[in-house]
């Protein structure tokens, strides 16, 4: 597979010399090649809370027999991603609590997205994914780890900036849960977890739960 770094950032930088920028920086602290080996290399995918897009292009780009769907409550990162989706797919603006989508796909992703929502929501949005997907699909879900305690403070420093002080981010308050919790919870509603932590190398704690809806 040839490198597609500098497709990203061309297409990005297309849109504004900060978004070229925001795609620099994403690509050096964020594992989005890691993240996007797991996703299955055809099928549909959902990617819910798609912030501009980026990881729903390269998913495209790496393979063309994804349709990748996005959706994101933030009207302005849905418009900046439809360039993005436009060729397989297609973006929408809606709110994760209340999911608008019918039918079954072979992979949601949910990256960096729950620690913005209420831990007593988690349950239920988790068990809507299970809902979703066909028999042997793959719900990804990227969250950051609260271990090492130094990465979780120094991401934690971050998001409060980028969520609390710049506003780059919708949220208000941070929901992190560990991994025993995690795992746990999407038990509970159905799936066969693997965890892969992702954290190697960067200064974040990166972590994903693989879950595997059963046949049966
Ligand atoms: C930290 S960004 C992550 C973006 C992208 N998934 C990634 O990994 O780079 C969180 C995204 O979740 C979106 N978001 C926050 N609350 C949401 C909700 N209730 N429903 C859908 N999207 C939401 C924000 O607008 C933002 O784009």
């Amino acid at each position: 597979m040839s490198d597609i770094r500098p497709v990203l950032i061309a297409r990005f930088t297309r849109l504004g010399r900060l978004a070229g920028l925001f795609v620099r920086i994403k690509l050096r602290i964020f594992p989005l090649f890691d993240l996007a080996e797991q996703v299955p290399l055809k099928g549909k995918v959902l990617d819910l809370g798609c912030g501009r897009g980026l990881l729903g292009l390269a998913l495209m780009l790496m393979s063309e027999h994804r349709q990748v769907f996005g959706m994101d409550l933030d009207v302005d990162n849905v418009a900046r991603t439809v360039g993005a989706f436009a060729r397989r797919g297609r973006c929408v603006v809606g709110d994760l609590q209340h999911l608008p989508f019918r039918g079954l796909l072979d992979c949601i992703v949910l990256s960096d997205i729950l620690y913005l929502i209420p831990n007593a929501m988690h349950g239920a949005i988790l068990k809507a994914c299970y809902g979703l997907l066909a028999p042997g699909g793959v719900l990804l879900l990227k969250e950051m780890n609260t271990r090492p305690r130094w990465k979780f403070i120094w991401n934690w420093i971050q998001e409060t900036v980028a969520v609390k002080v710049v506003g780059w981010t919708l949220g208000n308050r941070f929901y992190f849960q560990d991994r025993a919790s995690f795992v746990a919870l999407m038990r509970q509603c159905g799936f066969e977890v693997e965890v892969i932590p992702l954290d190697r190398g960067y200064w974040y704690p990166h972590i994903v739960y693989r879950g595997v809806k059963g046949d049966g």
